[in-house]
């Protein structure tokens, strides 16, 4: 966005008190997302990257994905799968119309809700630049189907030829690996296969979103300055790579121990918290994976 003062101070980070008030950019609200989303002006976010609720019977202490059940913490909100495509109708009507002309929007969506997700994003007029699969290392494994190892991730914008991209973001067209193959033609195929972070011994919410995932979205599709909204915030993880990005962001979470913990993330300046009060040692500047 021009960063432009339309989202005007609040002193705080809670919950605004009256409908109407303006927020701020560099802050994260601990509400829910239609309800902020609506609080924006039009076309002030540059990039979207949100990974919403997937309707699915998630039960968030479950220790799936080789974690520890106890340090998961409680309350991910979720939709019931029949109230999916209207409340995804509802949600991505805001982020279309706060979206910038010039704005891209990464959605992750499992298989199960996807076809809501289509649906909503052409009766609201998103154009679908690329549907990109992320592979990630390790499913939960199963006895009578094939383990779910991916996410989809749409690619969505409003006008295909203003769209921000940035094709030498990462690699020039020169780079090359050990077998003369172009690095950059290979970074930018569909499928993307990056492994998810464990945080062994530190505090962490059901899902999150690795940060070099993150990471690559923002480096393609925004500069520096530009304003990146996470409606569905969780561990605020889209909030923190941005900020370590010099990016500007926003978000929202309406389960106030997930915002409670994005917020002393992005205020630590810690990219990971241990459970209980010791020091940590991991600053944001230094993102460990598969810890
Ligand atoms: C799949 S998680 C997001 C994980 C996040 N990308 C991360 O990396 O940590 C979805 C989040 O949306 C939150 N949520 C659900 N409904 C919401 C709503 N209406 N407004 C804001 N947040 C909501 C859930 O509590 C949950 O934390």
């Amino acid at each position: 966005m021009g960063k432009n003062a339309a989202l005007e101070n609040t002193s705080h980070h809670g919950i605004p008190e009256a409908m109407g008030e303006k927020l701020e950019f560099n802050q994260i609200y601990n509400m829910d997302c239609v309800a902020g989303m609506t609080m924006l002006p039009s076309e002030c976010v540059d990039l979207i990257i949100t990974d919403p609720p997937f309707a699915i019977d998630f039960r968030a202490q479950r220790p799936n994905y080789n974690r520890t059940g106890s340090r998961v913490l409680e309350g991910y909100s979720e939709v019931a799968a029949n109230d999916y495509l209207d409340f995804t109708r509802t949600w991505m009507k805001q982020a279309h119309r706060v979206l910038s002309t010039r704005g891209s929007a990464f959605i992750f969506s499992g298989w199960n809700n996807l076809k809501d997700i289509l649906i909503a994003a052409d009766e609201i007029g998103f154009i679908t630049v690329n549907h990109i699969i992320w592979k990630y290392q390790f499913g939960v494994v199963c006895k009578r189907r094939f383990v779910t190892s991916h996410y989809h991730c749409l690619f969505l914008c409003k006008d295909d030829k203003k769209r921000k991209f940035f094709n030498s973001a990462r690699f020039d067209g020169t780079s090359r690996d050990e077998n003369g193959g172009s690095l950059r033609y290979r970074d930018m195929e569909d499928v993307w296969v990056i492994k998810r972070e464990y945080w062994h011994g530190d505090k962490k919410t059901p899902t999150k979103l690795p940060a070099a995932l993150v990471e690559k979205i923002l480096q393609y599709t925004s500069e520096e300055e530009d304003l990146v909204l996470d409606p569905f915030l969780g561990s605020g993880q889209v909030a923190v790579v941005s900020k370590m990005n010099g990016r500007h962001y926003i978000g929202f979470e309406i389960v106030n121990e997930y915002f409670g913990f994005a917020r002393e993330r992005l205020d630590s300046g810690h990219y990971r918290l241990p459970t209980d009060i010791e020091e940590d040692t991991s600053p944001l500047s230094n993102v460990e994976g598969d810890g």
